[in-house]
């Protein structure tokens, strides 16, 4: 199921996903003792981790709290492009949650197809799923919304982009020229949850055309994220969906 959500502003978004991400947090450890979430990478994150610091910190039970990347770029946890040291620096070192439930890419490593390999064993040991198997479900995926269609690091032209077998795969983005990791189509489409945040009118065009456009998850990959069994929610602020047609928003 797809929900379409005005959020006003960037930190109208923010509210939002703060919000589910809190209340997702506490169904899923009333129901199954922890909460699994892939945090997005980029920018647009960034407001909801400074809410989830500070104003938002005591509802969630953060001893519960297993938190992944949907994707990591090839450099060091220290490195200003770090996804990981993004979520460390505005989120991770303000909140209890414990060392051993923080699993994060090792993009550092020279060898990443090696690394894209182990973080598919990390995801299999805490959610005690064979490899062998279909993904398991994070309780919570969060994504963001590239101006290009990407999502995580799958990418247009991406050999990532084709992947269902493998949950989690180290690749060449040729539109960046560089290396990234990524969780798959077939571990983001088994989410419980996905909450896409978009902001910003320079997404606007795109988040029309993966809307309301022809369907073309080859150009726009995001359109590949079609949720299996779970819902797919779109926090976009005003500015984002400012070509949508009011009507008939098939999110
Ligand atoms: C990344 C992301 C990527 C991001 C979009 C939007 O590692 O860059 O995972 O998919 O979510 O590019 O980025 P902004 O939030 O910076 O607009």
């Amino acid at each position: 199921m797809r929900i379409f959500s005005p959020c006003g502003d960037a930190d109208g978004v923010a509210a939002a996903a703060a919000d589910d991400f809190v209340e997702l947090a506490r169904r899923a450890i009333r129901e199954r003792g922890r909460f699994t979430v892939a945090l997005s990478g980029g920018t647009t994150p960034r407001g909801l981790y400074r809410l989830l610091a500070e104003e938002r910190r005591g509802e969630v039970e953060w001893e519960h709290v297993e938190i992944f990347w949907g994707d990591e770029r090839a450099v060091p946890p220290d490195h200003p492009e770090s996804n990981y040291g993004l979520a460390a620096r505005e989120l991770l070192d303000h909140v209890p949650v414990r060392s051993e439930h923080v699993h994060r890419i090792h993009g550092e490593h020279p060898d990443g197809d090696a690394a894209a390999r182990a973080y598919q064993t990390v995801i299999a040991r805490v959610f005690r799923a064979p490899e062998t198997a279909f993904p398991p479900p994070f309780d919570l995926v969060l994504l963001g919304l590239g101006a290009d269609g990407h999502t995580a690091s799958l990418f247009a032209g991406s050999p990532g982009l084709a992947e269902r077998r493998r949950w989690v795969v180290c690749h060449h983005v040729a539109a960046l020229g560089v290396t990234r990791f990524t969780l798959t189509v077939p571990v983001l489409v088994r989410a419980r949850e996905i909450r896409v945040m978009v902001t910003g009118a320079d997404k606007a065009e795109t988040l029309r055309a993966v809307l309301q456009g022809r369907r073309d998850p080859q150009r726009l990959p995001i359109q590949a994220v079609r949720p299996m069994l779970g819902r797919m929610a779109w926090l976009v602020d005003d500015d984002a969906a400012g070509r949508l047609r009011a009507a008939g928003v098939t999110a």
